[in-house]
Order: C-alpha cells, then sequence, then structure tokens
C-alpha cells in the first residue's frame, strides 16, 4: 500500500495567514501542521508517500521534508495546479500508486489515539474502500454517513444542509487498486469540486466500502480554519504537557516503526537541540 498526502489549496479560509505559505507548514503548536498527518501515515506502516502540494509551495515542502530517506521514507512530489477536489489527488497519483492500494490523508486532518493500522498490518485484502465516521457537533461542515443500528451504511452526502445523522467521515481514506479509474470517471460537484465522497458512494453501491466508527476516546481534528488550528495547538499542547510525550512527532513514528535506528534517530536529534525537540528525541533512547 502507497500514501497520498493531499496539501494543496489556497488556504483562502486562513487568509491573510495563508496568502504566501502553504496552510500545512504553519505551526500547530510545536511542529508544522503536516506533520500530523505525515505521522499518521508512518503508525500505519507506509513508507512510500506522494505529497501533493499547489504549485508555488512545492520547494518550501521539500526544503522541510526533503526526499524522506533521513526517515527512512522515500517522499515524492506532486502538484495539483487548481483546488479542484480531493478525488483528484488520485488521478494526479495514478502513476505513483502503480497500481497498488492506497491511503489517501488530508494535509490538514489531525489523528490521535487510533490504532488504524491493525487491520492494515494484519495482512487482510483490501476489497473496495475504507472509511471511517466520527460524530460531530457540526456534521453539515462535513461528509456525513448514515448508518442503521447495525452500523451498516444506508447513504453519504458532502456537506449536506440537513444531515440525516451526526457521523462525519474524516480525511484518512483506504481504497483498493479500481480508485484510480473510478476517479476519472468523477464530473466536477455544483461546488466545482471532484468530490472524495463521489468515490466513496460508487463504492458504497457496488456494495464495498466498510465504515468503522472510531472508538469514543480517539480524537479527530480538522485544521481548516483559525479556530480549528488553535483548538488543535492546544489540544496538542494539553497532551505533550501532562504526558511529557510528543503528539505527530514524525522522527519517532519512523523509529517506532523500524524505518529508522536508534544511531539514526540519535543524529536526526542533534541539529534540533536547541528547540528541545532534540532533547525529546534523545529521550526515547533512554
Ligand atoms: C473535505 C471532504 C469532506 C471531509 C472533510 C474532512 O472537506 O470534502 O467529505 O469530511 O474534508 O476534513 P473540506 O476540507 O474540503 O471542507
Amino acid at each position: 500500500m502507497r500514501g497520498i498526502l493531499l496539501a494543496g489549496g489556497t488556504g483562502s479560509r486562513l487568509w491573510p495567514i495563508t496568502k504566501s505559505v502553504s496552510k500545512h507548514l504553519m505551526p500547530v503548536h510545536d511542529k508544522p501542521m503536516i506533520f500530523y498527518p505525515l505521522s499518521t501515515l508512518l503508525n500505519i506502516g507506509i513508507r512510500e508517500i506522494l505529497v501533493i502540494t499547489a504549485p508555488t509551495d512545492r520547494t518550501l515542502f521539500h526544503r522541510l521534508l526533503g526526499d524522506g530517506s533521513q526517515w527512512g521514507l522515500r517522499l515524492e512530489y506532486a502538484v495539483q495546479p487548481e483546488p479542484e477536489g480531493i478525488a483528484q489527488a488520485l488521478t494526479i497519483g495514478e502513476d505513483f500508486l502503480g497500481g497498488l492500494s492506497s491511503a489517501l490523508i488530508l494535509g490538514d486532518n489531525l489523528f490521535h489515539g487510533m490504532d488504524f493500522g491493525s487491520w492494515v498490518r494484519s495482512g487482510v485484502e483490501l476489497a473496495g474502500g475504507h472509511v471511517f465516521a466520527y460524530p460531530v457537533d457540526r456534521p453539515s461542515d462535513y461528509g456525513v454517513v448514515e448508518l442503521d443500528a447495525d452500523g451498516r451504511v444506508l447513504s453519504l452526502q458532502e456537506k449536506p444542509a440537513q444531515p440525516r445523522s451526526r457521523y462525519a467521515v474524516p480525511g484518512l481514506y483506504f481504497y483498493d487498486t479500481e480508485v484510480t479509474k473510478i476517479a476519472r470517471t468523477l464530473r466536477p460537484s455544483p461546488r466545482g469540486e471532484l468530490e472524495i465522497t463521489a468515490i466513496n458512494d460508487y463504492y458504497l453501491r457496488e456494495r464495498t466500502l466498510r465504515v468503522t466508527v472510531m472508538d469514543r476516546g480517539s480524537v479527530w481534528l480538522d485544521m481548516g480554519t483559525v479556530a480549528d488550528m488553535v483548538r488543535a495547538s492546544e489540544y496538542v499542547r494539553v497532551v505533550e504537557e501532562r504526558q511529557n510525550i510528543k503528539v505527530g512527532c514524525i522522527e519517532e513514528a519512523a523509529w517506532r516503526a523500524g524505518f529508522i535506528d536508534d544511531a539514526q534517530l540519535r543524529t536526526l536529534a542533534q541539529p534540533l537541540m536547541s528547540s528541545g525537540y532534540g532533547e525529546y528525541l534523545l529521550r526515547l533512547l533512554g
């Protein structure tokens, strides 16, 4: 399975902050926003990742993340010329995926406390699509999934004015090898985007969409507005200070996944000593 991290868009909901710098490079407490979704892919065990950015941001992302080899990853880059929808990431990423199944994650989504990787690592062959459901207070801001009493999926809608449930679909999607073909058949929605909900709906109609309700204790935050970003920063700060751990630490995730060894982690810590981040990495080594 390969990963796609979508960090495109104009960030207009955060203007003027994001007029010259991508939203995904903004600080969320002590690290750039993109570290959170990237570390989620690593936690799942994915080490080959395509980072999709807006054309003008590409060099900045490369300066931050490089080719990923320092973390035992293979990172590649592609651009999304215009923000024409999340599903477009799957056609942009078609060559990169090389006929393998995929995990698509949005660059402004933060997940914490959920072991998404367990079923991936259990080696179960993915047939169809697999997405998640998370109860929120304003489902109309998101893709919404309606479930029956037995947890079966009844319907999916993108930002419905009158949501049929309080379950939002977070920005982490697992697909089988068919997804790029499906993505190529999509037409823009009334808001002019190739909707990821349309892909999920295709799988639903094929009866191959699996939806897992995220555990009660797990956290999903979207960081698309100033208020969301502040809330996510606060969340990360509270957890990190209380537990003396880091959330979304790429170096730690790579080390725990076995992508890098102790010596490599020690090398990564050196240039990060003055911020305290490096000290944290060294502490992991005991
Ligand atoms: C997008 C998707 C939506 C999903 C959300 C998760 O919304 O269209 O289905 O629930 O991401 O963050 P957007 O960020 O484009 O408002």
